[in-house]
């Protein structure tokens, strides 16, 4: 089983770390089977599996089920779970509540969004011994006041204060962070100056690792194919054409066949 101090070694080592979103336990059995190191239980669920616009969807409820779901399908991975929108501006007591509630459902460390005006809950939550992993750049738990989904720390204001506030994640004892669509040479200052783990999405190749939601990197959506997804698979594709052969062979009386009959 990897730990977060495999990921700060993997990061002393520049040994790329692997990161996937999953939200349940079929699929995380099939990312506990591959060389992948971690597994977020990311709030896209909310999206992704639920089908709502954006992840301010997502309820403390909801990620508590898929972070349950996720471990029993890794019994023994790394899974880091997203804190859900809001939880961590409640004050420290519902902060800390959310973060037991996603460690007591299976989570090993959970994950948030921003910095400011939050300080206090990350340091808080390190210091009780939950270890926090930080989001910057694009927080899609801010999307309506970042006016949709939009590149981050493109003006120089912007890109110092993401600086400042990796450093910042670090000082407070964050043991990771996820920086989500920014410039690739931001990307690559702020890991330079960050002892901490790196994990890009959408920030070019000069991070510590790489994250992506495995129904992007299974191709599942054909509807959905920004720049910085490669897709590993046609999911959509091989799905769609499963489906139409067995709808063929149930219309010509070839399924199920003497062998797949029971007695
Ligand atoms: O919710 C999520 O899946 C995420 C990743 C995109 C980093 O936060």
């Amino acid at each position: 089983m990897k730990t977060i101090t495999d990921l700060a070694r993997a990061r002393r080592e520049l040994h790329p770390i692997v990161m996937i979103a999953a939200y349940d336990a079929l699929m995380a059995r099939l990312v506990a089977a591959s060389e992948a190191d971690a597994i977020l239980v990311g709030d896209s669920v909310a999206m992704v599996v639920h089908g709502y616009p954006s992840t301010v969807h997502a309820t403390l409820d909801m990620m508590c089920t898929h972070v349950a779901a996720v471990r029993r399908g890794a019994p023994d991975f790394l899974v880091v779970a997203d804190l859900p929108f809001l939880s961590v501006r409640r004050g420290l007591v519902a902060a800390t509540d959310a973060a037991g509630a996603l460690l007591q459902a299976g989570a090993t460390a959970v994950k948030l969004e921003g910095v400011a005006g939050h300080e206090d809950v990350i340091a808080h939550l390190v210091a009780s011994g939950i270890p926090v992993m930080g989001h910057l750049g694009l927080t899609p738990q801010s999307v309506n006041q970042l006016g949709g989904y939009r590149v981050q720390g493109r003006g120089s204001a912007d890109a110092e204060r993401l600086r400042g506030e990796a450093k910042k994640l670090e000082e407070l004892g964050a043991f990771a962070l996820v920086l989500e669509c920014v410039p690739a040479l931001l990307a690559t200052q702020i890991t330079a100056e960050c002892a901490i783990p790196t994990i890009g999405i959408g920030a070019g190749a000069g991070t510590a690792g790489q994250v992506l939601v495995l129904s992007d990197l299974l191709g599942f959506d054909a509807t959905f194919h920004p720049r910085f997804v490669r897709r590993y698979a046609e999911g959509h594709t091989l799905v769609r054409e499963a489906l139409n052969r067995f709808a063929r062979d149930v219309r010509a009386a070839h399924f199920p066949a003497r062998e797949e009959v029971l007695a």
